[in-house]
């Protein structure tokens, strides 16, 4: 039996090197073995960005990421979040199960709440409802189509627990409804560093987009931050964001030549040369099909529509079973 995998990107910036290897690589390489379900999370985007113009590039953005990166949609179930009104539905009648407490402990508002203690703001200055309960519509994506996996970065590992708790909860009330879903994080690719070594995060500003032209990606890999070694001089491997990028692009042959190479004291030019070909090599094609897609959204339109439909189709049976047992339905 093929089990359900399921994983959602919100539009809020340009996918970058860190949401490619941390969340959509594993996503796509599960999606090759199970049945799985992407989506555009638009609606969680909406927490965030509050512009008609800009919402809308990059939710084609996210669309023709999937698509230009191998998405098949004829095998896997692939739409936009606001186009299945099932999903908000379930989302509020999960509400009414979560206990304000567990959002208070979500580490995304608890972050902003600490922020604004430490700063002497209002601790809920700059937070919105939509934000804060975050993590139930993300528990009415996942539960709502049975899944089992829900590959994604480090950082999601709660709100993937959230689900299963808020699963249980409802579960224990009312009979068996709901599967438990397991989150699956990579974890040699966890955490990938961006140019000054921090995390690679779109609030770092310190990202290398993956669909950048090669001129541009060349000087964002000339950037990256490394230590004084000089040329000769033997470097650690491991301890370097060039080699953690060139890990997730080269062959594993190409790869421990590299690492043997660092041993030996490769220049940081001609390792961030290597950096650039391999990297290219892979990403070539995708930003051909991105450009295509972006200059073509009325065929990304046809599709996430054709997704939508199946998707509606697999969530509206559970949602009667749910609106049944809690006697909103005959
Ligand atoms: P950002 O930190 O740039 O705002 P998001 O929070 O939108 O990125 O993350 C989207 C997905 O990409 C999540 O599953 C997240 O865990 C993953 N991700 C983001 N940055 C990284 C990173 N540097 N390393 C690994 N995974 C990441
Ligand atoms: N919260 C996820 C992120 O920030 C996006 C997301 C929304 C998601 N719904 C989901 C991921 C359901 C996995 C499953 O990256």
């Amino acid at each position: 039996m093929k089990k359900t995998v399921l994983t959602g990107i919100k539009p809020t910036g340009r996918i970058h090197l860190g949401n490619y290897i941390g969340a959509i690589k594993p996503a796509l390489e599960l999606a090759a073995e199970e049945d799985p379900v992407y989506f555009v999370a638009d609606y969680h985007g909406l927490t965030k960005i509050q512009d008609a113009e800009q919402m809308k590039d990059l939710s084609y953005g996210i669309a023709a990421t999937w698509l230009a990166l191998g998405l098949d949609p004829s095998t896997s179930i692939f739409y936009r979040q606001s186009d299945v009104p099932e999903i908000f539905e379930l989302s509020w009648i999960l509400a009414c199960f979560s206990s304000k407490g567990l959002m208070n402990r979500a580490h995304a508002y608890k972050a902003i709440v600490d922020q604004n203690r430490e700063t002497g703001r209002e601790i809920d200055d700059g937070v919105n409802m939509g934000l804060f309960t975050y993590p139930i519509l993300m528990a009415s994506d996942i539960l709502l189509f049975q899944s089992d996996l829900v590959p994604v970065g480090k950082d999601q590992i709660q709100h993937v627990e959230i689900a299963r708790d808020l699963a249980d909860t409802f579960n224990r009330q009312f009979g068996e409804t709901f599967k438990l879903p397991d989150y699956v994080v990579k974890e040699e690719s966890a955490v990938i560093p961006g140019l000054d070594g921090r995390k690679m995060s779109k609030s770092y500003h310190n990202t290398i987009p993956i669909f950048e032209e090669p001129e541009k990606l060349k000087k964002l890999i000339n950037k990256i931050k490394t230590d004084s070694t000089k040329p000769h001089e033997a470097k650690d491997p491991d301890d370097s964001t060039v080699f953690a990028l060139y890990r997730e692009f080269a062959s594993q042959d190409e790869v421990s030549k590299m690492r043997d190479r660092f041993e030996n004291g490769i220049g940081w030019g001609e390792a961030k040369k290597e950096l650039f070909e391999a990297m290219n090599h892979v990403l070539e094609e995708p930003r051909r099909k991105y450009k295509y897609y972006m200059e073509n959204r009325e065929e990304l339109d046809r599709i996430l529509a054709e997704g939508a439909g199946k998707a509606r189709a697999k969530a509206k049976p559970l949602l009667n079973e749910v609106k049944q047992k809690i006697g909103i339905k005959a």
